[in-house]
């Protein structure tokens, strides 16, 4: 009995011992992948033009084919480059934008690009996505696609812009599933102040959609994103509770997970995603923008860029170049000076870090109500 006991009093500091040791190993793992960077993950923001104009949109797309845009031959022979330099099928490549099924020659782009071996897949608003465009893709070696969803119809067409885009979406992501060759179809959906409390209804339409996967995550206060679309403390902790909840559930049908965004401590690492955080930007990841920049995730400011595709040589680049990203010692800038954390977060995603600030624009643990 004492000692039954005395093993619930023991079991909250046990796992709160196991996390940090976890923490801590998880960190030493990004230092060496700091000295290695070995390179994993590439977008390729195949536009910046788009069909949507969402409130949150961290990119600022517009309506117009954007000045600078890389021409299929450009695309060709920038991933040729990238091709001839690196091992092509172990590079997960990420197509984004903008909206990049608004590029007519993408099959074309993509067709090249799968051909050197690179594991791709299309990130999409869905709303182009017709039976025809389904099939030219997978044709052309794309297999997998994550799909932005926010939430019921009302939400997510306001969110959008209106534009009819839950159908038309809905009506994308049916397209994508009943096309042979397609493997797997993700839901992205940013949770906002108005459907932190439709979690079950958006939960019941992912499942009703028949995805594999649904990703949920926050809105960055980046680009037209404003604070109205933020999540206080206690609206943060409910999505993860969410999150933590069905992860831990063996018999949950599909799979689920918090985004890689931000640092939240005890409890969630690890519990809201397969992994610990990290942001790895110029360490694993690095993106090559509509007009050839090279950075290291397409959110990044164009003060980090580190060179252009269409005049440099991507592996230069990548071996010489990044500096900044690989050296994140962010002690002594005002806003993650002092903080507890900083050996696990070392200042944040790195999109949401600002120069001038000396600090991180927004601190995810922060919102969750812990004290850096
Ligand atoms: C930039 S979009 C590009 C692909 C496509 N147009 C789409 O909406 O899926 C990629 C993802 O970023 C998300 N996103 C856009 N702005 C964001 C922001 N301010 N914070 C967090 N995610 C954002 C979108 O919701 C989408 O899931
Ligand atoms: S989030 Fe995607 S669909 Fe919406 S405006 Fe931005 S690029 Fe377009
Ligand atoms: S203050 Fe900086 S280091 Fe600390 S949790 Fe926030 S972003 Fe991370």
């Amino acid at each position: 009995m004492i000692r039954k006991g005395f093993r619930k009093v023991l079991a909250p500091i046990r796992s709160f011992v196991d996390h940090h040791a976890r923490l801590h190993r998880w960190r030493q793992k990004g230092d060496r992948l700091v000295a290695n960077h070995p390179l994993k993950h590439l977008f390729w923001e195949a536009t910046f033009q788009c069909n949507l104009t969402c409130r949150h949109c961290g990119s600022s797309c517009g309506s117009r084919i954007p000045e600078g845009l890389l021409t299929a031959a450009e695309v060709k022979a920038a991933f040729q480059q990238i091709a001839d330099d690196f091992m092509a099928r172990k590079i997960v490549l990420s197509i984004t934008g903008g909206e990049p099924l608004l590029r007519k020659d993408l099959a074309e782009c993509c067709a090249a690009i799968t051909f050197h071996g690179f594991r791709a897949g299309i990130v999409t608003n869905g709303t182009l996505a017709t039976e025809e465009r389904a099939r030219e893709l997978v044709d052309a070696g794309i297999p997998h696609y994550a799909v932005s969803l926010d939430g019921p119809p009302d939400a997510h067409d306001w969110l959008r812009g209106g534009n009819n885009a839950y159908d038309r979406t809905t009506r994308g992501i049916h397209n994508l599933l009943g096309t042979r060759g397609v493997k797997h179809v993700e839901v992205l959906s940013c949770i906002h102040p108005r459907t932190i409390d439709r979690l079950e209804e958006t939960e019941k339409i992912v499942f009703d959609l028949g995805v594999g996967t649904w990703r949920l995550f926050i809105i960055d206060p980046i680009g037209r994103a404003d604070e109205g679309l933020y999540l206080d403390s206690p609206q943060f902790r409910k999505l993860l509770a969410f999150v933590a909840e069905r992860r831990a559930d063996p018999n949950y049908p599909i799979r689920i997970a918090f985004t890689e965004q931000g640092y939240l401590g005890f409890p969630y690492e690890f519990s809201v995603r397969p992994s610990g955080f990290m942001c790895d930007a110029g360490i694993r990841t690095a993106s090559v923008l509509y007009d050839g920049a090279i950075c290291g995730c397409p959110s990044m400011s164009r003060r980090l860029l580190q060179g252009n595709i269409k005049t440099d040589r991507f592996w230069e680049v990548w071996q010489h170049g990044f500096k900044e990203y690989r050296n994140r010692t962010r002690e002594g800038r005002p806003g993650c000076a002092s903080c507890g954390v900083f050996e696990y977060c070392r200042g944040g995603c790195m999109h949401l870090f600002d120069e001038e600030l000396g600090g991180p624009v927004h601190c995810h643990y922060k919102q969750l109500g812990g004290k850096p």
